[in-house]
């Protein structure tokens, strides 16, 4: 691709615009004011506590303080015995703004452009978390992997299927644990629905159809201020054709994966989740339609195949970039009823039975759904009266969890767990590529304009 891209005059912002947005918004939302820079709920802007010091604590080292690498920097402060050391991104804009925030709380963080230099120079680290664009996902993971520490990385593996392999095969023969940010699959809200209700109960019986989408209102690209601008020697050294680009970098075949790619692979994820299995098919269709800067599809309608115990379910996924319509969630429809689940609980934290099915009053009580609440019981049109019981949506049965923390505190509490103690990742690299292979080869479906099969054996790494 020719990656010399104009700026676009829409794409600065001034100093003025953008200390205004600076100062309105929470830590993880700096900059982060276009719609394409972010694929989860903002973290609350509740303080976070103040760093104490404990003789076990861990030293953790952040490279990529972007968005992402600042979320999930605000989650780790909640963590107890974890230790900002160091961290490193070659923007003196993140550096800065992170590095700042640190001291706030008591962390004084060594500060890096270029990963190779921290990796030499910090010695005492126990840990990496790295949330840098995907492109460079495997470039990152794997020196620290081989320097000895257990990582951290972002969603979504790589935008290449060769790197992402090479994660799993540097986790392998290094021995170092490797979670990929995935943090759905930490999520306790998840966990009860999706092992608890939907696999160990059978709540919502054979599961014959999944839906998911994810869609946004059209959005800018993403700018930055003329005072933070990374000069062309520097962007080249890194790999970036321009300051769009570098911004940008998701919507770009070199970087990123587009959409579906950065948010798909949360959701399709969940689908292999459920039915314990990744897709046998995916038939897709998409397209470059709205937007003139892009390379990457701006909309992609999917539908895989999974070949379960039970027989063959089918999933249908959508992502679109010019509509908000219905936001993000995933529903997971059985014959005995469906359950909506999205990462934003007010968006899908329930169950819906279907009239047949057996009681569910009973898990009620054992505290695994909250009751029933139907929201109208009957209504009157002119002259007739109509049950909406029979005809219209059946009532729901809340999940009874909360996530009282941000989306990803769980999930990074996994893995420093896993670390301290050895417990169980719960998003191990090789599970990891699973989903990485379904969602890029997503984009080579919409590109094919064929049904593609995947033969069990692509799935491992
Ligand atoms: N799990 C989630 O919910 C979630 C949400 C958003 C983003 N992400 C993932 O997090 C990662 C970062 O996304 P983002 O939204 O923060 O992007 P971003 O562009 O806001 O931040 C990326 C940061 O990495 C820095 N960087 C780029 N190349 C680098 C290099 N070679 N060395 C060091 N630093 C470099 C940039 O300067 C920037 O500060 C991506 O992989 C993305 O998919 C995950």
């Amino acid at each position: 691709m020719g990656h010399a891209i104009k700026t676009p005059a829409a794409a600065r912002i001034s100093r003025r615009d953008f200390l205004r947005s600076s100062a309105t918004a929470g830590f993880g939302a700096a900059l982060a004011g276009a719609a394409f820079g972010q694929d989860a709920p903002q973290a609350q802007p509740v303080p976070a506590p103040a760093a104490a010091k404990s003789a076990d604590e861990l030293r953790v080292a952040v490279i990529g303080c972007g968005a992402q690498g600042r979320v999930l920097i605000e989650s780790m402060l909640r963590i107890p015995g974890i230790r900002i050391g160091a961290i490193c991104d070659i923007w003196s804009y993140s550096r800065q703004y992170t590095g700042n925030y640190l001291k706030k709380y008591g962390h004084i963080a060594a500060t890096y452009e270029d990963y190779r230099d921290l990796l030499a120079s910090e010695k005492g680290l126990q840990a990496a978390v790295v949330a840098t664009p995907d492109w460079v996902h495997a470039e990152h993971a794997n020196a620290c992997l081989r320097a000895g520490l257990p990582v951290y990385c972002e969603k979504e593996m790589s935008n290449s299927l060769d790197k992402a392999r090479s994660m799993v095969l540097t986790a392998r023969e290094t021995g170092r644990l490797l979670q990929i940010g995935h943090q759905r699959r930490s999520n306790p809200r998840y966990i009860h629905a999706i092992d608890r209700l939907i696999r160990e109960k059978k709540l919502i019986g054979r599961v014959t159809v999944d839906f998911a989408q994810w869609n946004r209102a059209k959005a800018d690209l993403l700018g930055w201020p003329e005072k933070y601008v990374i000069d062309q020697a520097t962007l080249d050294k890194y790999g970036y054709g321009s300051m769009t680009e570098f911004r940008n970098w998701r919507l770009y075949k070199k970087y990123g994966g587009g959409p579906m790619v950065d948010l798909g692979s949360h959701q399709i994820d969940l689908f292999s989740w459920v039915h314990g299995t990744p897709p046998k098919t995916v038939v897709a269709s998409g397209g470059l339609d709205y937007y003139k800067d892009w390379e990457w599809y701006d909309n992609v309608m999917a539908v895989y195949e999974f070949e379960t115990q039970e027989g063959v379910t089918r999933a249908f996924y959508q992502v679109q970039t010019t509509t908000q319509h219905g936001g993000f969630y995933e529903t997971f429809m059985g014959d005995n009823g469906s359950l909506v689940l999205s990462e934003i609980p007010q968006r899908g934290n329930w169950a819906m039975r279907e009239p047949h099915a057996p009681e569910w009053d009973s898990l009620a009580k054992a505290g695994l759904l909250m009751s029933e609440t139907v929201p109208i019981q009957k209504s009157s049109t002119k002259n007739i009266y109509v049950d909406v019981r029979v005809t219209a949506e059946a009532g729901r049965w809340p999940l009874p969890i909360d996530l009282a923390k941000p989306a990803h505190q769980p999930h990074l509490e996994n893995f420093f767990d896993a670390v301290r103690n050895g417990s169980r990742l719960n998003c191990p690299a090789e599970l990891a590529y699973e989903s990485c292979v379904a969602v890029l080869k997503t984009n080579e479906a919409v590109k094919a304009r064929r049904i593609m099969e995947f033969r069990p054996e692509q799935f491992k790494a």
